[in-house]
């Protein structure tokens, strides 16, 4: 499915400055890109399905995308959620964090040409919420942020806080998402609502798109997919799809591929990737 979109979006709204990337508390990241992005996210580590996850790794060291995205929950920190745990895994969480470190290792390591975002979602903003509410003290230690906890600088991946998000060229934003509707497409439809223009979020764990034309221009927004493991042990048979997208960008343009991952296996340009399930030795 490619999409052909184009229309500006704005997120600025102004408000506190975030000391270490300059921008206003809200403010998205602006970049300039032409090239391939790809964006994958809620792998929830350690629940991420590592061998969907295998298949898309591979595929993303044989296309080098110049620009790889991670739109949030890339996390669970299931160990401070506020929701009931089951004990035997709330008391976890430097494991559940070294699982995150080594996928961003491995993801740098295949990837070493191409630039790296990771965004918050609202699985790491648990660890804000839980410092303000329960240890407001510890909350400027530099260990207890995303980036110390993620390993991203050592990996010079680039970090922007919960729904600021990144804008590429003026024209298509990657969110996390912090709406849920219940089905493909709704939510995309609710972003659209809730901030104009174009752009792709995670959050739903869900696959979709919303478009729109009127007399400014053709917009899309699209929902991400997810890449956690789909029978999680707080949730029944959840309406969850795997997958992950392409947005490839001229300077002035985009197009969308939305890739759906189906039992471990998924079709880009003609050819099936992946190993169905079967243990690859990588
Ligand atoms: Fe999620
Ligand atoms: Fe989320």
């Amino acid at each position: 499915m490619v999409h052909l979109i184009s229309g500006k979006t704005s997120l600025r709204n102004g408000g506190l400055r975030n000391e270490k990337t300059g921008r206003d508390r809200g403010d998205c990241m602006d970049i300039k890109f032409v090239g391939t992005m790809a964006v994958i996210n809620d792998t929830q580590n350690p629940f991420q399905d590592q061998r969907a996850l295998t298949e898309v790794e591979l595929f993303l060291e044989e296309l080098q995308p110049g620009l790889l995205v991670k739109a949030g929950d890339t996390g669970d920190f299931y160990g401070i959620s506020h929701f009931d745990k089951n004990p035997a895994r709330a008391n976890h969480m430097q494991e559940d964090l070294n699982s995150v470190k080594r996928m961003n290792n491995r993801q740098r390591k295949i990837l070493s040409n191409s630039r790296m975002i990771d965004l918050d979602g609202n699985h790491e903003d648990r660890l804000r919420r839980y410092l303000w509410s329960k240890a407001p003290a510890l909350a400027s230690l530099d260990c207890l942020t995303i980036d110390g906890l993620y390993g991203l600088s050592d990996n010079d991946i680039e970090h922007v806080d919960y729904e600021e998000g990144v804008t590429i060229n003026g024209i298509f934003t990657v969110l996390h998402g912090d709406l849920i509707r219940p089905h493909s497409g709704y939510t995309a439809k609710g972003m659209f609502e809730k901030h104009g223009g174009s752009g792709m979020h995670g959050h739903t764990h869900r696959g979709g798109c919303h478009l729109r034309r009127d007399r400014s221009g053709v917009y899309g927004w699209w929902e991400n997919f997810c890449l956690c493991d789909l029978n999680p042990d707080w949730m029944r048979n959840p309406n969850w799809q795997q997958g992950f997208s392409l947005v490839h960008f001229t300077k002035d343009r985009f197009w969308v591929e939305p890739i759906p991952v189906i039992n471990r296996k998924f079709m880009y340009g003609g050819r099936i990737y992946g190993s169905g399930g079967k243990k690859r030795s990588v």
